[in-house]
């Protein structure tokens, strides 16, 4: 964990450190942003020393980086509902409510080179002891946990919550990654033409490939794909 009492934006400390091979896992956290980034281009505006600025750094798998939205978002909901007595609920695809309004954003910036993740870098924007009432451009929109609660939150004890359940999750992902990807390894089927049936439905072509659940991805002889949850294959010779 390197911290910072200000820096222009997390985000950017955490790219410098992916560039110089830091390792996964690596967090960037500082008591203030001067460049504070917010999903698309938005500013993301917090004084010294009340909120939760951080980014974590990982390297994962190109097939668990659509995961990692729900990976974050998860981990703060969860962090907030083990710290407070509140309820937290999720605004597609990752702001974190607090009674409808906005308590945390994500940001996740990813870096793809040739088919191969070089990073991918989760920022979190946690609204913990500020008073969002007193910013005219969010009030409308925003909480604080603070202002939830009735009062200060640790942010030292939330912050700790986040990382064990971001941890928790981002292993049990890449656990699972594993075990498909071995899975994956071991179909016989890619590559061939089958014919696959299910009830009264037919489909034939070539199994190119599975998708990320595991759903078979056939192409027919007129060019077009299909994708199947299930069903009876059979080779076709
Ligand atoms: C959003 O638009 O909802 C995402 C906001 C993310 C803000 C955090 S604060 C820490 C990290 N550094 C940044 O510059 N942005 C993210």
């Amino acid at each position: 964990i390197l911290y910072f009492s200000s820096v222009g934006s997390t985000m950017d400390v955490a790219k410098e450190e992916a560039k110089k091979n830091a390792s996964e896992g690596t967090v960037i956290i500082s008591n203030k942003q001067t460049s504070g980034r917010g999903r698309f281009g938005r500013k993301w505006v917090s004084e010294f020393g009340e909120n939760l600025l951080f980014s974590v750094l990982l390297y994962p798998e190109q097939k668990m980086l659509s995961s990692l939205n729900i990976v974050a978002s998860l981990s703060l909901l969860r962090a907030i509902q083990q710290e407070t007595t509140l309820l937290p609920t999720l605004k597609w695809p990752n702001d974190v409510l607090l009674r409808g309004k906005k308590v945390g954003g994500i940001l996740i910036e990813t870096a793809v080179l040739a088919g191969r993740v070089k990073y991918a870098i989760i920022g979190f924007g946690v609204n913990a002891n500020s008073d969002p009432t007193q910013v005219p451009e969010i009030s409308e929109f925003s909480t604080s946990i603070a202002n939830e609660l009735g009062r200060d939150v640790s942010r030292e004890t939330l912050f700790e919550s986040v990382l064990v359940q971001l941890s928790d999750l981002y292993h049990s992902l890449r656990g699972w990654m594993d075990a498909r990807n071995q899975w994956e390894s071991y179909l016989e089927t890619i590559g061939n033409h089958v014919r696959v049936v299910w009830g009264n439905e037919v489909e034939e072509g070539l199994a190119e490939g599975v998708d990320h659940d595991g759903n078979l991805i056939l192409r027919r002889s007129d060019g077009t794909t299909v994708t199947l949850s299930g069903g009876d294959v059979t080779l076709k010779v």
